[in-house]
């Protein structure tokens, strides 16, 4: 059992001690990898890499349901959800960790709801994101405390139109990956908290080409080690949230 899930990328899998696989099937099929259960500092934690461990699913092919489900049914009622995005703000320099207070989900055709059929379950999500993890991320290290990320469908990136647009409504942050992940983990009554990862400025602030996939992928690893230190003081420091923690009441 685990109490602490993490959704990620496969640079965690040396993070949990005595870590095991553990086999799990879901109603909507298989997470992307199986989890790896482990200790960490004295918590229980299940990690699963976002991606599959060799990145082999796309943005739009992650088994979202999947791995919220699997997790869930190891014991996890608190999820914390990495991701790398690109900036919309020339403030916001690649390295920048962003702990976003809402999103815009402008994804399409991903599975995204685990009430599909009767009975009709409508969740808040006014505020999507967990207060408790939230605030513990923040306290933990240096973080922009707030800002909206866009969720695009990808796997290309943005135009500059597309990408000026989402600049212009004021949104911190663009990603591939938040939605529909943030929507079913409360549907599942699971508190998640996301950590925004900014690895470039997207087309739309920049001058030149735009962002491309090798820019991302080596700025994601130089900010690994310090996402991994802050995830490790926050699953120390994460409470076991209130019962009437908002993202327990659909
Ligand atoms: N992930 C990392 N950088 C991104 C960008 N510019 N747009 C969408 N997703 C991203």
């Amino acid at each position: 059992m685990a109490e602490i899930g993490v959704i990620g990328g496969s640079g965690f899998y040396s993070f949990l001690s005595g870590a095991e696989t553990i086999e799990i099937d879901t109603p909507y099929g298989a997470p992307s990898e199986p989890p790896l259960v482990g200790d960490l500092d004295g918590r229980e934690v299940a990690f699963i890499p976002r991606h599959g461990a060799d990145h082999r699913f796309p943005p739009h092919r992650v088994n979202y349901r999947a791995n919220l489900w699997a997790l869930r049914e190891l014991g996890v009622r608190q999820v914390l959800g990495p991701c790398a995005v690109g900036s919309l703000k020339p403030e916001l320099t690649p390295g920048t960790f962003v702990v976003p207070d809402q999103y815009v989900d402008r994804t399409w055709g991903r599975p995204h709801t685990v009430y599909d059929e009767a009975p009709v379950v409508h969740t808040s999500a006014a505020d999507p994101y967990c207060p408790t993890g939230r605030a513990t991320v923040i306290a933990a290290g240096n973080v922009v405390p707030d800002g909206t990320m866009v969720v695009i469908n990808g796997p290309r990136f943005s135009t500059r139109a597309e990408s000026q647009w989402h600049a212009a409504q004021g949104w911190s942050v663009v990603g591939m990956t938040g939605a529909p992940e943030a929507a079913l983990a409360r549907e599942l009554a699971l508190c998640y908290t996301s950590i925004a990862v900014v690895t470039d400025h997207d087309a739309g602030v920049q001058t030149g080409t735009g962002v491309t996939q090798a820019e991302v992928f080596e700025a994601f690893k130089l900010s690994i080690e310090r996402l991994r230190e802050l995830l490790r003081t926050v699953i120390a420091q994460l409470p076991k949230p209130d019962t009437d923690c908002t993202c327990r009441q659909s």
